[in-house]
Formats: C-alpha cells, structure tokens, sequence
C-alpha cells in the first residue's frame, strides 16, 4: 500500500475518519433536521455513484483514512446499500464501517448488511413515546424502528447504539425510560445535544437540553454516573456507566463542550462534495474532478488542500457564528 503523509490540517489533527452520506433523502421529517414539507432532493443524477464512492474510498487509504461511517437521509432508502458496504469491506486498508439509520427500514434490511460484513449500527431514536416520536418525527413509524432493533440483534448486530437528540421541552420526559432501556439491553444511549442545522432554522440555545442536565436526572433515579476509563479521544461522545456497572450511557455535547481541538472527521456528502467540518461554509467539489478525468493523485491534493483549509471548530457559541445553508438531512450527521 503506497502511504503519504497523513491527513492533518493547520492545528495538527489528523483526519482518519470518513463519514459518507448516500442520499439526502429520508422517510421522515424530524423537525431538528428537516422541513416539514416541500423538500427538493437531489436528481439520482447528482448522487454519487457506488463505484465513485468506492473509488474516493480506496484513493483516501494511502492518506491514512480507516474509519467509515454510512449515512443519509435516511441511508437504507438508497436501493441496495448492502451492495456498497461489501465493495467498501473489499477496501484493503478499512478497519472499521458504520451505519447510522433511523431504523425504519432495518428491519427489512438487517440481514443483509450483516451479511455484507456491517457490524456497527447506530439507530436515531428521540423517544420511547410513541406520541412524541411522532411529533419529533412528524410521521408514523415508531413500531417499525423497534422492530427494526429487534431484528438487528436478533441476526447479530451488538453493540448498537441509540442516538437521541436531546431537545429542551421534549427530552426530558424521555430520560428515565431511556435510563431503564440502557440497563435492561445494554445498548449504550447516546444524547446528543440539538444543534443549530435543522433545515426550519428554528434552533436557538435555550432550546437545547445540556448533557450536565441529563446526567443529574439519571444520577438521581439511578445512582451516580462514572465516566467510563477507556474510550476513544477523538470520539464525540463522552461515555459513562452507572456505578452498579449496569448500561452505559453516552453524550455528545457539541453545544455545551464543544469537541473540535480533537476532531478527526471529515464528510462526503451525496452530490460529492467534501466538508472538513459539520459547520464548515465551504466546500470543495470531488464529483466534478472524479467525472472530469482527474487522476488520483489531484484528487488527493483537492482532499488535502480541504482538510488544511479546516477552521479551528464551530462557533456555535459565539456571536459572529454562520449558520452553514446545508441542513443536517443534506450533510449527513
Ligand atoms: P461511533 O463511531 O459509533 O462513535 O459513531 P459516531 O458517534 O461518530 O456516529 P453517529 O453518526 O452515531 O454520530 C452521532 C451524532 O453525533 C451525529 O449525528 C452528529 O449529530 C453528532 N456528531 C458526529 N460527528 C460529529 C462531529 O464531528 N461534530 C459534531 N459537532 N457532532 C458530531
Ligand atoms: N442536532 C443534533 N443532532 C442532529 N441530528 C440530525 N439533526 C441534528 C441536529 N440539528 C442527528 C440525529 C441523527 C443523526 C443522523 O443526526 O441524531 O442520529
Ligand atoms: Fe469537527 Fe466541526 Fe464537529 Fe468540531 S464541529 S468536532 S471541527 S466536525
């Protein structure tokens, strides 16, 4: 395997993690991400194709890239996904793929991946409550996404791991039940606070629950909360686990800690474009050089020359911060 210099941007982080978004299409409309009607997708045109992706893939190995993460939209309403996951397990060089769905479709689709070779599955889902699930999601479906868990660990995925945004007014009702689902399955919860891409531009800090919040909630019914020793710098989501070692439970505090001095993602997004950051207000355009003839060697410099242009972190909480105009359905999470 030919090796280059690492990925690293002008703060030093090195970049090994890829998320890719397959399609900017989803079968709900969660108000922290989408509009609630009237959406322009992309023409299937415009997306890139398997083969593309792939190939972006295995031309970002010799920078060091290992990690890959699939997601939307809603990934599993791109026809034949399992289909990628295998071309991308056939990468020499990738350690790691993962899937982020909201579950709707898994139950459908479970075996298929497995079989493909996924074995990391995160599952987007904001309330035990089927009401609110519903006035989250403004769409039917909370019956489906339990299925759907059901299904996955019943044809071998462990480990998975639910991400629930965390929504001051909303949340809070969902903390216990999630406590208890945390203890009784041992999938880990991870709560996410809300973060200011949702497409009806309607986010504002007083809106968002704090993860410090959370962890007193779930101290005071269950007993204190322990970080967890071992996890991984570079990962978003501080881990903890109650004291009796009985379910874990993640947070990934964007807004209240931001993260960013140990980023180590950039994004892919569906029209293939590169974003260094999840708040980044550039871009740079791969599908034009991978569809114009550029060798993989230009490619990899338009892949450096965007991670070296990466800003310090978002700016959420302060002032002069600029709302990138890409909603989170287009982006990818
Ligand atoms: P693991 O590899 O399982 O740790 O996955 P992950 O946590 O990186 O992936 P997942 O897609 O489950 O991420 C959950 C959510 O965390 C995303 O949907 C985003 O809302 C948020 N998140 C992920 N990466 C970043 C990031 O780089 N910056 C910020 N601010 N939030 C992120
Ligand atoms: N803030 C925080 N997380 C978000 N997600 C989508 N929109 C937002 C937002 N505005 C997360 C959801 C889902 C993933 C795909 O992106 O948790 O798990
Ligand atoms: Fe990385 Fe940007 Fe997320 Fe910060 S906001 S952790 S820099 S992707």
């Amino acid at each position: 395997m030919n090796r280059e210099l690492p990925l690293v941007d002008t703060f030093g982080r090195v970049h090994d993690n890829l998320r890719i978004s397959v399609t900017d299409r989803c079968n709900i409309r969660c108000f922290y991400c989408m509009p609630a009607e009237n959406v322009t997708f992309l023409p299937k045109p415009q997306l890139l194709t398997f083969e593309e992706i792939t190939r972006f893939v295995r031309m970002t190995i010799p920078l060091g890239v290992r990690k890959i993460r699939l997601t939307g939209g809603e990934p599993l309403v791109r026809q034949n996904l399992e289909v990628l996951v295998q071309q991308l397990r056939d990468v020499e060089g990738i350690e790691d793929i993962g899937l982020t769905t909201n579950g709707i479709l898994l139950a459908d689709q479970a075996e298929r991946l497995y079989r493909a070779g996924l074995r990391r599955l995160n599952v987007s889902l904001d309330a035990l409550d089927p009401v609110k699930f519903k006035q989250i999601t403004r769409r039917e479906g909370f019956e489906k996404v339990i299925e759907g868990l059901t299904t996955a660990r019943e044809v071998g995925f462990e480990k998975i791991k639910i991400n629930a945004v965390s929504m001051r007014g909303i949340t809070e009702s969902e903390i216990i039940p999630f406590g208890r689902l945390a203890r009784e399955t041992g999938m880990e919860i991870r709560f996410i606070e809300f973060m200011p891409l949702d497409a009806e531009r309607a986010w504002e800090r007083d809106k968002v629950l704090f993860a410090s919040e959370i962890i007193d909630e779930l101290a005071r019914e269950f007993g204190p909360l322990l970080p967890v020793g071992e996890y991984d710098a570079h990962a978003p989501a501080s881990e903890y686990q109650f004291a009796d070692g009985v379910g874990r439970i993640g947070f990934i505090a964007s807004v209240s800690q931001p993260f960013c001095g140990s980023c180590n993602r950039f994004r892919l997004t569906a029209d293939g474009k590169i974003r260094n950051c999840l708040f980044s207000l550039e871009e740079t355009d791969i599908k034009s050089l991978l569809r114009g003839n550029a060798s993989d060697d230009e490619i990899r410099l338009a892949i450096r020359q965007s991670i070296w242009d990466k800003k310090e972190g978002h700016e959420i909480n302060a002032a002069k911060f600029i709302r990138p105009d890409r909603p989170m359905h287009s982006i990818g999470g």
